[in-house]
């Protein structure tokens, strides 16, 4: 893996968690985090070292929460395998430690300086502009940076439905950048959240389950045809000690205890939203069970094979 980071003034070395595993072609950066770096650099130095928060939304694997460790920004991401990145890349590179939290959390209040990588999924783009309109004022400044192919109208339209009016940089290197100024009378429309989504689920046994999901789950509004198979030819008992890997919204763990009501289960994902949508759908659908489920943010098993009791399971659950 290509390690060193070079940009104007400062070289840091950055892995992509769990580096070990990590293929010798990938980096922890791309050049959208360059542009960022670049832009804020030359053009938003005056926001350095400001009273003011700065958030910084969806680092991928830490490259830009290293670069501005100093300003001790908000770090803001649903993943955990992101957030292992960014403390292994603070550690390497003897720097301060940094407010981490996830995309469930409340922001910090009138930001100066709004940092977005824009994710993958719409859909939690959607839900973190949503929740900066309630902290952004006009005085926030926001920049966000992707892939000129991730850059769609639709990305675009939401900045300026949420926030204000959103104009975009030329391409370099292949990505780009957003510039959004928040709009007070945009900010003050009343605008609901649409998230989490709920969605009837029919088992086959027949039971039906009010399925929730936090933004950035699989299977937003249906099952998907993988997890469908899997339900149909599941077996667990009362007696089994089952494993959900990577739960999403936790369908295969709730299945099993619709057809298991003593059976334990341990809901294990590397988005928190998912960790959080299992535990909801658990509480909604199965509150007197809720005492025998567990609910793990992990790298595959990483986090319970790190306890000092490993526990022992008798089945996993999985869909790829
Ligand atoms: C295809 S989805 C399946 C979700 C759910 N089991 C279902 O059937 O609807 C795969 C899930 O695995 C999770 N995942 C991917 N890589 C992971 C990793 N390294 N550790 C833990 N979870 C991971 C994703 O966040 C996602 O929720």
């Amino acid at each position: 893996m290509n390690t060193e980071f070079t940009l104007s003034d400062r070289t840091l070395t950055l892995i992509r968690y769990p580096a070990k595993h990590q293929h010798k072609s990938l980096q922890a950066w791309d050049s959208a985090d360059e542009l960022l770096i670049e832009h804020i650099g030359q053009e938003l130095p005056a926001l350095s070292g400001s009273q003011q928060p700065w958030i910084l939304f969806n680092d991928d694997f830490g490259a830009l929460g290293c670069r501005f460790a100093e300003e001790q920004p908000v770090w803001v991401s649903d993943s955990k395998i992101a957030e292992l990145s960014f403390k292994e890349n603070l550690a390497t590179n003897q720097l301060p430690a940094v407010t981490m939290q996830d995309c469930l959390a409340p922001l910090p209040d009138s930001p100066a300086l709004v940092i977005i990588k824009i994710p993958r999924t719409l859909a939690l783009l959607e839900s973190q502009l949503l929740a900066l309109r309630k902290v952004a004022g006009p005085q926030t400044v926001i920049v966000a940076g992707a892939k000129v192919k991730t850059v769609t109208r639709s990305v675009l339209a939401l900045f300026e439905k949420l926030i204000g009016p959103t104009k975009t940089s030329l391409a370099k290197k292949k990505s780009r950048l957003i510039f959004c100024q928040p709009d007070p009378e945009v900010l003050s429309r009343e605008i609901k959240n649409p998230y989490p989504t709920v969605w009837p689920c029919r088992l086959p046994n027949g039971q039906t389950l009010q399925v929730a999901n936090h933004a950035n789950v699989f299977s937003r509004q249906s099952l998907d045809i993988g997890a469908r198979f899997l339900l149909e030819h599941m077996q667990v008992s009362d007696h089994d000690n089952l494993l959900d890997l990577g739960c999403g919204n936790g369908v295969l763990g709730l299945n099993a205890l619709s057809m298991a009501p003593n059976a334990k289960v341990t809901f294990v994902d590397e988005s928190y939203m998912a960790i959080a949508s299992a535990r909801l759908n658990v509480e909604n659908n199965f509150p007197e069970q809720v005492n025998q489920c567990r609910f793990v943010a992990s790298n595959c098993l990483e986090s319970l094979l790190n306890q000092l009791a490993r526990p022992s399971y008798t089945k996993v659950l999985c869909t790829p």
